[in-house]
């Protein structure tokens, strides 16, 4: 069995894989067809943000001359007004806790868009090993991501808090509709494994 390799790819191999990797957040995150298309829109255009980074997990391919296959990826980049996940969040932010609160979070954030493993991959360490190396050498003040609010935890969650990250928003509900989120933050550097979990 080839393992796979995590490798920090710039823009444009990262445009170059749009397919697999959305193939990848298909399968992890199961969404309605139809709104592939646009999240392909979406990437792409993330990709053009300052301080894009870029990694992905990738095994050879079978034979000598087949691509390698994307078992997992992670993006982000500097987050900064004018973009809409950061404004909406910054309003929401404000709203629960004043202007200083928001600015803690996000007047210099980097923030993961993000973060998939092929089912099929899964529980075997690489999205820690994403995440982390994602993060690494960020000079930003902040990591900040929304992931998927459930009553119950994810895994995603776990993963999140068992690097020193806090819940900013939960149940939160973005402009448009659609399921609801929770909003995560936490200071660069990481927190090293294990970390005291701050709010189980
Ligand atoms: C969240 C996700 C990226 C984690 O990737 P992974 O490779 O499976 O995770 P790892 O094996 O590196 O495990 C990292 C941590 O995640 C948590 N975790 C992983 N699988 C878990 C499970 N089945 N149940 C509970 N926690 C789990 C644990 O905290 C784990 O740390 P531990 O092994 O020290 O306990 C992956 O499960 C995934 O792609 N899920 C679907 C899409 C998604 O939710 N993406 C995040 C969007 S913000």
């Amino acid at each position: 069995m080839r393992e796979p390799r995590l490798r920090e790819i710039d823009r444009r191999a990262f445009l170059r894989r749009l397919r697999p990797v959305l193939e990848v957040y298909a399968a992890a995150m199961r969404p309605p067809a139809d709104q592939l298309p646009g999240r392909h829109t979406i990437m792409d255009r993330h990709a053009s943000y300052p301080g894009f980074r870029a990694l992905v997990a990738e095994r050879r391919g079978p034979l000598p001359g087949l691509p390698p296959a994307v078992r997992g990826f992670a993006y982000g980049f500097h987050g900064e007004r004018g973009q809409w996940w950061h404004d909406v969040v910054r309003g929401a932010l404000v709203q629960v806790g004043g202007e200083e609160h928001a600015a803690g979070w996000l007047d210099d954030p980097f923030e993961v868009a993000e973060l998939h493993v092929h089912p099929d991959a899964q529980g075997q360490g690489l999205g820690r090993a994403l995440l982390t190396g994602l993060c690494a050498g960020r000079t930003e003040r902040t990591v900040v991501l929304s992931t998927l609010h459930r009553a119950d935890d994810t895994p995603a969650r776990r993963l999140y808090r068992s690097v020193g990250m806090v819940d900013l928003l939960t149940d939160f509900e973005f402009p448009g509709g659609g399921p609801r989120y929770a909003v995560m933050g936490g200071r660069l550097p990481l927190a090293p494994y294990p970390a005291a979990s701050i709010n189980s």
